[in-house]
């Protein structure tokens, strides 16, 4: 019989600046969120954020889309690495292709995303642009499951902050991104601590 496992694993996946996934390895640092990070992933060798796990003593793989000829070869390689490390949760944090349908269902219940707006609003690109435009008055983030549909799936929290009268995309953009920070490791604490109920 295998032992039960005391902290939940997570395979985190970027793309590029990689802050939320440092906002989680430092929680995880803290003990403030009770999980193991098994991996940092790239699809981009040129990420900034794989400097930061490096460093902090996480394996990190790149696995580069653009040596991969369909959408399907890059995601099924993507989920051989990440199923290489078992994990409970797979965490896309800025990561920044479109995911196959299989690859989605793979994952279903386990593949967490962070999307820079109040879903369901604003769904896609240019999300702080979008809001100063609409007139709102009130924007944030949202983490949420991953569905086939683009930034469509179950809310797991949000976090709100206000559109000031002076905000450009750039101000509203950092007033949201420190939210995103705290927001991330409360939300994966959240699904964590359901599963050891
Ligand atoms: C964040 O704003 C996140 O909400 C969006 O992409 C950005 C990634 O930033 N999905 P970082 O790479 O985590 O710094």
């Amino acid at each position: 019989m295998t032992e039960p496992r005391s902290k939940a694993r997570l395979v985190i996946l970027i793309s590029g600046r990689g802050s939320n996934m440092r906002s989680i390895v430092e929680a995880a640092s803290k003990n403030e969120l009770a999980v193991d990070i098994a991996a940092v992933i790239s699809n981009r060798p040129d990420a900034a954020g794989l400097e930061f796990a490096q460093q902090a003593g996480i394996n990190t793989e790149v696995i580069d889309h653009k040596q991969f000829d369909s959408r399907e070869r890059f995601d099924s390689a993507m989920a051989e690495a990440i199923d290489a490390y078992q994990p409970d949760f797979v965490i896309l944090a800025g990561f920044m292709r479109i995911l196959t349908a299989d690859f989605v269902e793979h994952y279903s219940g386990r593949l967490l995303n962070i999307h820079p707006s109040l879903l369901p609003k604003f769904k896609g690109l240019h999300t702080h642009e979008r809001a100063i435009e609409a007139g709102e008055t009130e924007h944030g983030a949202s983490v949420h499951f991953v569905t086939a549909e683009l930034d469509d799936g179950p809310v797991i929290l949000q976090a709100r902050v206000p559109v000031l009268p002076d905000d450009d995309a750039d101000t509203l953009a950092a007033r949201v991104l420190e939210q995103e920070h705290l927001l991330y490791p409360a939300a994966i604490q959240k699904l964590v601590s359901q599963q050891t109920e």
